[in-house]
């Protein structure tokens, strides 16, 4: 077995009153934030940056997109470098985050983002890196991998290595509770899909394994709440840590197939990622379901306290509805005449493929994506 190192990590509503001690542990003088139009506007985003500038010259780049590309991480790295900054701090959804992570890589590694893409080609750990959500799913910050956008290819590529895993991050409920129920629900089903493709991963593992159970107790129990009470604090917090320890099964277990059909959409329509997984969950769930019934039953025991692996998709597929997501890439928007292309690029996310239970062939590709297209 082989566990990955977690992150220093802050929960709680005091947690940033650690950040400047942190940075201050490392010696950070000049710090590159990393984060997105809207958290920019914050006031969370002026707390933190109050606190980051205690001592420290500080620079923002706020225009984050969603998936963000490999041209504009490269655009960041080069502000960062013109800076001459020391440390970097991610905060708000997946996206800064995956791109604070590559930003931080460079700053120690002569390398182009193309050049670090795939596993282990980062040679140097990053410049200290911290982390700080404002989403509920991703785990970004307790993972060892950033994903970006291949605009040409339309496809969704990672940076895998060790030497990007975060040095610290923070967990605070106040900061994720401006989240849409819309956001909320489409990140908590992404944790959801860390745990659950964690505990089916070849790669599996007995810290995974209680990570990823954990996780989906927590989820069971709050993701609802956190959806219909945006302001309920004891639900923020239960869902930042499902997400964290959802990061942690993954990072050590890999994610599989739901993660590989959820990579087309992504890069074809720029399906939000938590979405995609959303819609193709339920027909790999049922793929893998066959040989593997015990670690259904654990699941759907861990889940809704019911041991039956017949139970458990339906049961996510009830929570689906219930918290508002498409549940068919018909209602999502994506051409049927898309379904056999789909199926055609899916098969080269061999990396994720790989690890999944169950084999899975251009039939099944292509049958899978005709059940998420009917919503079945
Ligand atoms: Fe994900």
């Amino acid at each position: 077995m082989h566990l990955i190192p977690m992150p220093e990590v802050f929960c709680g509503s005091d947690a940033l009153e650690a950040l400047s001690s942190t940075l201050a542990q490392v010696n950070a003088q000049r710090v590159f934030i990393v984060t997105g139009p809207h958290v920019s506007q914050t006031d969370g985003f002026a707390a933190m940056k109050a606190v980051a500038e205690m001592g420290r010259d500080v620079a923002v780049f706020n225009e984050t997109q969603g998936d963000p590309s490999v041209e504009q991480v490269t655009e960041m790295i080069a502000q960062a470098k013109a800076f001459g900054a020391d440390a970097v701090i991610g905060m708000g959804g997946g996206s800064p985050i995956d791109a604070a992570k590559v930003v931080a890589a460079a700053l120690f590694n002569d390398r182009k983002v193309e050049e670090m893409v795939g596993t282990d080609l980062v040679p140097n750990r990053c410049a200290p890196l911290f982390i700080i959500p404002t989403t509920a799913g991703t785990g970004s910050e307790a993972t060892n991998i950033s994903i970006l956008t291949d605009t040409e290819e339309q496809m969704k590529k990672a940076v895998i290595s060790n030497n990007i895993l975060p040095h610290a991050a923070f967990l605070v409920p106040e900061l994720t509770v401006s989240m849409p129920p819309r956001i909320t629900s489409m990140t908590g089903i992404d944790a959801f899909c860390h745990a659950t493709e964690a505990y089916l991963s070849k790669r599996r593992n007995p810290y995974s394994d209680g990570m990823a159970l954990r996780a989906l107790g927590l989820i069971a129990r709050w993701l609802e709440k956190a959806c219909s009470e945006p302001e309920n604090l004891e639900a923020r917090e239960g869902m930042l840590m499902a997400s964290f320890f959802a990061g942690l099964a993954f990072t050590n277990a890999s994610v599989t197939a739901i993660h590989a059909f959820a990579y087309p959409l992504g890069g074809r329509y720029h399906t939000p990622h938590g979405m995609a997984n959303a819609l193709m969950l339920a027909p790999v769930l049922r793929h893998n379901l066959d040989g593997n019934e015990e670690r259904f039953a654990d699941l759907s025991e861990a889940f809704c306290g019911i041991r039956d692996a017949e139970t458990f998709v339906p049961q996510v597929q009830a929570l689906k509805k219930n918290i508002g997501l498409p549940m068919s890439l018909e209602d999502a928007g994506v051409p049927e005449a898309d379904l056999e292309p789909m199926a055609e690029a899916v098969l080269g996310v061999t990396r994720l493929l790989e690890v999944n239970p169950n084999p899975i062939g251009i039939s099944d590709a292509l049958r899978i994506y005709q059940e998420a297209f009917k919503g079945e």
